[in-house]
């Protein structure tokens, strides 16, 4: 967690009174100077969530230490590459057998900070299996598990549907996938209402980013179920203890490509004016 200090820099400051208007518990006023500081309680409501820092055009504000120039300049994907990654992201289910770079994984820790949560809190917990080995003691495992529900256990269903709904494949639960990211959300500490929100928003800008990073990714709805199912998997997956589990993506390096996007046109949606 980020500790709470400002510090302004009084010869940038350019008294604008940005970092007040924009922040949204109103944490802050101005000094007999005209300079931000917190005001009587202010640091306590504060949600460190930097707007203040980020706002001010003259880099005068530093939030927690960090001087803000050392961080990048604020800026967007240009929309038509943005609409085209969001066209051309696929569920993929066809992996090489190679670990995904280290580097590549370090990107993606990186990334994961970003996504925004209920109320910025440190509320979500990632399990990155990050090596094949890895991922393949959870497979056998799993598949372990799975062979061992006879008719009599209430995840027969679960095992029928698997069997039904992707017959012939080898590896139904996991696609092969030599890596997998799992997302938790703490029990104590997200904003009621949020919990299974904040994990999907999370794996969701994974998702974008992975792809983007030339990897292959798949929400995978059975490899939730087998992990939520079967204890020992869950174990394998490293979650510590305050943490909930929400939902797991393989990924990796994909063995396969698509030349072109699909055509969609669904969803109801209509612009209320
Ligand atoms: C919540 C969720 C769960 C999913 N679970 C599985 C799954 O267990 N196995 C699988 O092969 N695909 C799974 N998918 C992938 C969908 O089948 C896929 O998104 C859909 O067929 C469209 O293909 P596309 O993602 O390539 O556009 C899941 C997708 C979502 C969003």
């Amino acid at each position: 967690m980020i500790n709470k200090s400002i510090e302004v820099n009084a010869d940038k400051c350019i008294y604008c009174g940005r970092c007040l208007a924009d922040c949204l518990s109103d944490c802050l006023e101005f000094n007999a100077d005209k300079i931000p500081q917190y005001r009587s309680g202010g640091r306590q409501r504060c949600f460190a969530c930097q707007h203040c820092m980020a706002v001010c055009p003259a880099g005068a504000l530093s939030f927690g230490g960090i001087d803000p120039e050392t961080l990048p300049k604020a800026a967007f994907a240009d929309g038509e590459q943005m609409l085209l990654s969001i066209k051309s992201r696929r569920s993929v289910r066809s992996y090489k057998q190679t670990d995904v770079p280290s580097e590549t994984l370090d990107k993606i820790k990186e990334m994961l900070s970003y996504p925004p949560t209920a109320c910025n809190y440190d509320s979500l917990h990632f399990s990155i299996i990050g090596t094949k080995a890895k991922m393949d003691e959870i497979r056998r495992t799993t598949y372990k598990c799975l062979d061992a529900i006879d008719a009599a256990s209430p995840l027969y269903k679960f095992k029928c549907i698997l069997e039904t709904s992707l017959p012939g494949r080898q590896d139904p639960i996991y696609a092969g996938a030599p890596t997998m990211i799992a997302c938790a959300f703490s029990k104590f500490n997200t904003a009621p209402g949020c919990e299974s929100v904040d994990p999907i928003i999370a794996l969701s800008y994974f998702e974008l980013y992975a792809q983007s990073l030339g990897l292959g990714t798949l929400w995978d709805g059975f490899a939730t179920i087998a992990a939520r199912s079967f204890p020992e998997v869950y174990a394998l997956l490293e979650i510590p203890e305050q943490y909930s589990l929400s939902f797991v993506l393989p990924f990796g390096l994909p063995a396969v490509s698509y030349a072109r996007t699909p055509h969609r046109n669904r969803h109801s949606i209509k612009i209320v004016r």
